[in-house]
Order: structure tokens, then sequence, then C-alpha cells
């Protein structure tokens, strides 16, 4: 077993009409979390650091624990960086033994995307790792940059085929009305159900059909892809928590973007609002607890539940891994 590029596990997952989940780590216990659910319902699973998470636990630390649970879980893994902003930061988990790495050159021009999408490319394949660029911009927050929806815009279609040809890189993300972090749309943008949750607007599925005639066979990214479970939000609300209007995307359109041309699906803010709905709940059961292990432990199943959940009724990616 060993750390592998995504290229094997996006082709499969094209022809197969799933997608494979790429979910953020930042500790121990949400690597087990996520490795214990993918070797579980055999599936294959992306492993994504951000600079925030290369802050916090380290490189080496993170590279560690990922090199520890391919041992220990008996699966293949992608090592993956998750919204490199410079060629340096891709250079540097490229030489640390990452396997897959993210440009996010979102913010820049077309010309200039492409510039330093196609020099990070070059060196990636040089060294055996793949790359996955960016096109269009989504709203939301991602380490500390801040983008409001109305300097979001859509991908597009038309900008495609020359993005990938003249940078070649391997996968593409693409924004089709995703968005980062628990609180993707405002009360504005939304309409509201009956028991007063946001009802966000579409996803653009009439964009990712065009980028998908265009690009046959290409696999496709989406970010910002958590769906904010309204049981985790109510979980944290009732228990003393403060979520108000978090909301995400529905799992039945990701489900469908899955079936389509996306093939990996990242996931981050799921992990957090999970692990903090049972910790709170396990100190407002247990007030007299202090072992870290309980608690943690208490998130750490919680992460894995709903890693499972995600893996067998949004990714349909369970049983892959025999196929
Ligand atoms: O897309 C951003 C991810 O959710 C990572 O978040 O930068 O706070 O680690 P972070
Ligand atoms: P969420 O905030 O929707 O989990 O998105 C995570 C992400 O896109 C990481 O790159
Ligand atoms: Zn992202």
């Amino acid at each position: 077993m060993a750390l592998v590029t995504t290229k094997e596990m996006f082709a499969k997952a094209y022809a197969g009409k799933y997608a494979i989940g790429a979910f953020n780590i930042n500790n121990m216990e949400i690597i087990q979390a996520i490795c214990d659910a993918a070797a579980e319902e055999k599936s294959p699973v992306i492993l994504q650091v951000s600079a925030g998470a290369r802050k916090y636990a380290k490189h080496e630390y993170l590279l560690g624990l990922a090199n520890a649970a391919i041992k220990d879980s008996g699966i293949d893994l992608a090592l993956h960086l998750d919204h490199g902003a410079d060629f340096e930061i891709c250079k540097s988990c490229i030489d640390g033994g990452f396997s897959s790495v993210m440009i996010d050159g979102s913010k820049w021009s077309f010309e200039e995307n492409i510039a330093l999408t196609k020099k990070v490319v070059e060196y990636a394949h040089a060294h055996g790792c793949v790359v996955e660029g960016e096109l269009g911009k989504l709203a939301g927050i991602e380490d500390d940059v801040k983008v409001s929806a109305a300097d979001s815009s859509y991908t597009r279609p038309e900008e495609v085929e020359e993005f990938v040809t003249r940078t070649g890189v391997d996968s593409l993300a693409i924004a089709i009305g995703t968005s980062h972090g628990a609180y993707k749309f405002t009360a504005d943008q939304c309409t509201r159900n009956a028991d007063g949750v946001l009802v966000p607007p579409p996803l653009r599925f009439d964009i990712l059909e065009e980028v998908e005639k265009r690009l046959p066979g290409f696999p496709i990214v989406l970010h910002g892809a958590s769906s904010v479970p309204q049981e985790f939000v109510k979980k944290i609300n009732s228990l003393g928590g403060k979520m108000p209007d978090a909301v995400g995307i529905p799992e039945e359109q990701l489900r469908k973007a899955a079936s389509m041309a996306v093939c990996k699906i990242n996931i981050d803010s799921d992990i957090r609002v999970a692990m903090t709905a049972a910790i709170r709940e396990y100190f407002v059961e247990k007030p007299s607890a202090f072992d870290p292990r309980e608690y943690l432990g208490a998130g750490r199943e919680a992460v894995k539940n709903m890693v499972k959940h995600k893996i067998v009724d949004v990714l349909g990616s369970n049983g892959a891994l025999e196929k």
C-alpha cells in the first residue's frame, strides 16, 4: 500500500459515475476517522492539506500520519495540497512527498492563471505528482481569504479547453454555485423551508454539462461542497453554540454532480460541524470529563460516521476498491 496519485482513481470514478471524497485533515483524529471510514466502505479517498493545516499541524506530522494511515487501514491514499497559492508552496509539497497539489490561480487573470499553473504542472509532472487547477471564483472563506458573493464568478465553459490544453493540468476545479465554509449563502440568496431553514439556490448544472461536453472524460472538481447537515447545526445551537443560518449544498445535488464529470468532491466544513456537535454533546452529558481521549474520541466517531454516510449516499464510491 502506498501514497498514490489521483490519476487512476479519477479514471475509474469517471467511468463508474461516482466521485472521490477529498477530506481536509488537521489532526490525528480526523485522519483516523476518514481512513477508517474509507477502509470499512472499501472506498478510495483523498486526504487534503490546506496552508492553514500545514501551519497548525506541520507538514511532517501530517505526512507521517498519512503514511501511518496507509499502513493501518491497508488502503492506498492520495495526499493533496489544497488551494496552493503560489509555486513555492506547491514545490514544497511536491518535494515533501505529496502525490497531488492544487495550484489555485483563480484570483489572477486568465493568462496569469495559465502561466502559473503551467509552471507548477511542469515541475509536478517531472516529479511524479499530479496537479489540480481552478477556473472561476467560489464565494466563501478559505484560509484568510474571504470572497463575497458579489466578487465570485462562475466558470466560463468557453475557457476550459484552452486552459486545460495550455497548462497540462490533470483535473480542474470549477465554480457552479458551491461556496466555502459553513455559511455558504446569505438569507437574501435563499428561500426558507417550513422549518425555517435556508434553502440555497440550485447549482448551475448547465455549466457543468457544457464543461463536460467540451472536456469529455476529463475529471472535474467541486470545492465548497459540504452539506452542513442541519442535524449537527441544530445540536450545536441547542447545546450552547451559535451557528445561525449555517447552510450547505443539498446532498442530492452533489450526488447528481458525482454521477456526471465531477470526480472529486471537497469536504471540510462537514468534518468541523460533526466534530463540534459531538464534543459539545459529550461535555453537556459528562460535565466532569477532562480526558481529551474521551471527547476527541467522541468527535472522531462522529466524523467517521459522517464520512461513511458521504461515501455511501453522496459520493457513491463505496465498494470501488473491490472493482
Ligand atoms: O477550502 C478551504 C478549506 O476548508 C480549508 O480551510 O484554510 O481553514 O484550513 P482552512
Ligand atoms: P467546504 O467548506 O464546503 O467543506 O469546502 C471545503 C473545500 O473546498 C476545501 O478545499
Ligand atoms: Zn476549496
